[in-house]
């Protein structure tokens, strides 16, 4: 499995937000995380399409957009017109993700779907051939900067377990608290896409994207 760095634009400095992508293009990140928040599948409230429509003009990485929204099925096409290449939805937010699932896929883009720490991956069960990616979150989504839960860890070990069992090449992305200390850590779990936002955003971005991609080969 190819180890993927996809940059998450939450962590950015909002005001300079093309200029760090580039930094982010230079240093070897093939995706770019989209963490769209509505205030209520978690607190917060992030952007929405015109940002993204806007950053598709500035960038040819892969948009890999991660929707913290109850109900994403209601967005795929807006998305898909904004620049989206891969939605993720998570299964918190579905009341049909087998559906949602295949709209997304019916729009022509790749789909992800995300856990919450606390959701077992065994919620998966039935839909593991489905989507292109798992995304498991690593802590309580809506926010950047927060610690690694490790026990994480142990479900993205489980969930590699069973993908190789069944044969299934499915990517793995991690997402919160992912640091240049517990890099490894989370590739040698089975995590082949990497989501970092205060560690790329904060200091150098051109050189901590250069870091990370060493690790990541
Ligand atoms: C959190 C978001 C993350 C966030 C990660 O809800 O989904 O993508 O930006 O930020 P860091 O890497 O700082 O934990
Ligand atoms: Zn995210």
């Amino acid at each position: 499995m190819k180890n993927i760095l996809a940059p998450s634009v939450l962590g950015a400095d909002f005001s300079r937000l093309n200029e760090q992508i580039q930094k982010t293009k230079e240093g070897g990140a093939e995706y770019l995380h989209l963490d769209v928040m509505d205030g209520a599948f978690v607190p917060s409230i992030s952007f929405g399409m015109p940002v993204i429509a806007a950053l598709r003009g500035c960038s040819d990485q892969c948009f890999d957009v991660h929707m913290m929204v109850q109900e994403p099925g209601r967005y795929v096409e807006a998305m898909k017109k904004a620049g989206a290449d891969l939605i993720c939805v998570h299964q918190e937010a579905c009341t049909h993700l087998d559906r949602t699932i295949h709209q997304i896929k019916e729009a022509g883009l790749k789909a992800g779907v995300a856990l919450n720490p606390a959701t077992p991956i065994s919620v998966l069960e039935n839909i593991l051939e489905l989507p292109d990616m798992f995304l498991m979150m690593s802590v309580n989504p809506g926010f950047g900067g927060q610690k690694l839960i490790p026990y994480v860890l142990e479900k993205i070990r489980s969930l590699r377990k069973i993908l190789n069992e069944r044969g299934l090449d499915k990517d793995i992305e991690i997402d919160g608290g992912v640091t240049l200390e517990n890099i490894r850590q989370i590739l040698d779990a089975g995590a082949n896409v990497i989501v970092a936002g205060s560690s790329v955003f904060q200091g150098s971005v051109l050189e901590n994207t250069r870091a990370f991609m060493e690790i990541l080969g």
